[in-house]
């Protein structure tokens, strides 16, 4: 096998940069995120590119058109996972790449674009709630504000970005706007189970789900749990267990939405008293942008109403959002071509997962290439799957596409 056997290898390398092993959990700016960084630094050299870390974080590698003034095709997916994550979702899209580069490199061959690796610092926003961090700096979409977040030890991500060894106020220079890049295009695991279903290895992706995000707290009032009547009681974890069993059925009520509460936290947080502060998470999705904005308004209005039921109080903050993505038509196409031209069918299908590559229409066309998840499609997992031959074909796909991709001038 060409790249199948060593791009498995190095995803279970990878997986040992973890903050809670046998777990993997690397949040944006930990240790194990330099550990990561620096393997991947390594690769990236040994395949001919200049690699490095960049002021925020991302790790960046070029392998130069011979022509300085040659456009620029970027690809990468994040460094960074979940908590109790598998091993492909992001990384398999770095090294899929540098996989690419390192046969190119072997063969002394040049394209005629310089190309672009980067593993993006954050994409998964775990440690600072501040999602897309290096794809959306380098899509000028970056916020100072996000800066002066803490994470759940109260270090700020200045201070953090600081002893990493980057530079918090180099952001504005990771900007591509305007840096003449002509594509970006990404590499990642399906996180879902079409192609495994349909016996296919890849896929093309045809769009990228927006979302809305809102941090939900709802106050009542503390009592004991033994002497407070039931119908005198201002619970705000009863009453959060209705709004989230609302978003569950907002969202299964509206074919194209899913929604999902993935946190919550009650306080004070004892067996024998009444809860009076609650936080909770929503997460919207849809490719229908209309529709995930209508959702989130509903829902909010739901939330008040069940509070005023219930003699609670509530507050819904949204703290990020992003448009639903399309992928570019010719892209997709040199895809498609790419997919054929290895003897598989071609599936066109849609992401509900986002990705570093959403952030990108903002700086040039944008596409991305899935390959098959196993065991039924999991992924935020430690059971997520890949099997050596889809690496193998999806890493060949992949470099048809870029050695038959001619910029326009
Ligand atoms: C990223 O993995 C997301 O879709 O939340
Ligand atoms: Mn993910
Ligand atoms: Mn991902």
């Amino acid at each position: 096998m060409r790249f199948g056997t060593e791009l498995m290898r190095q995803a279970d390398a990878l997986a040992l940069f973890s903050e809670d092993a046998p777990q993997i959990t690397r949040t944006y700016l930990s240790e194990q995120h330099k550990q990561a960084g620096e393997y991947l630094i390594g690769l990236m050299k040994r395949a001919g590119m200049d690699a490095g870390f960049d002021a925020l974080g991302n790790i960046v590698g070029r392998y130069a058109a011979e022509d300085p003034h040659a456009p620029v095709v970027m690809t990468g997916s994040h460094q960074d996972s979940v908590r109790n994550a598998g091993k492909y979702d992001g990384l398999f899209g770095i090294i899929t790449a540098i996989a690419c580069v390192k046969d190119l490199h072997e063969r002394g061959k040049r394209l005629p674009y310089t190309f672009e690796i980067v593993g993006f610092g954050d994409e998964e926003g775990v440690r600072f709630g501040a999602t897309l961090i290096g794809s959306k700096a380098m899509a000028g979409n970056f916020d100072p504000a996000w800066l002066d977040k803490t994470d759940d030890k109260g270090i700020t991500m200045r201070r953090a970005l600081t002893a990493f060894g980057g530079d918090p106020d180099g952001w504005r220079d990771v900007d591509r706007r305007g840096k003449n890049v002509v594509a970006y295009v990404e590499s990642h695991i399906e996180q879902g189970p079409v192609l495994l279903n349909e016996g296919l290895p890849v896929g093309v992706v045809t769009a990228i789900a927006g979302a809305t995000r809102l941090r939900v707290r709802v106050t009542g009032l503390a009592g004991h749990a033994g002497t407070v009547p039931m119908g005198a009681r201002r619970d705000a974890l009863t009453a959060a267990s209705e709004m989230i069993l609302r978003v569950e059925q907002y969202c299964g009520e509206h074919a194209g939405l899913v929604g999902t509460v993935g946190k919550i936290a009650a306080l004070p947080g004892a067996v024998n008293v009444i809860a009076q502060d609650v936080e909770f998470t929503v997460d919207v999705r849809s490719g229908d942008d209309a529709l995930r904005r209508d959702a989130a308004s509903a829902l909010q209005s739901a939330f008040e109403d069940i509070a005023k039921r219930r003699n609670v109080t509530v507050s819904a903050t949204q703290f990020f959002a992003a448009n639903a993505a399309p992928c570019d038509p010719a892209l997709q196409q040199a895809f498609a071509d790419a997919i054929a031209a290895h003897g598989v069918a071609v599936r066109h299908l849609p992401s509900g997962a986002g990705h570093d590559a959403m952030e990108f229409p903002a700086v040039a066309p944008t596409a991305m290439l899935f390959v098959r998840c196993g065991n039924n499609g999991i992924s935020h997992h430690p059971d997520e799957t890949m099997t050596a031959e889809d690496a193998e074909i999806a890493t060949s796909v992949f470099l048809h596409f870029l050695e038959n991709y001619q910029p326009k001038r």
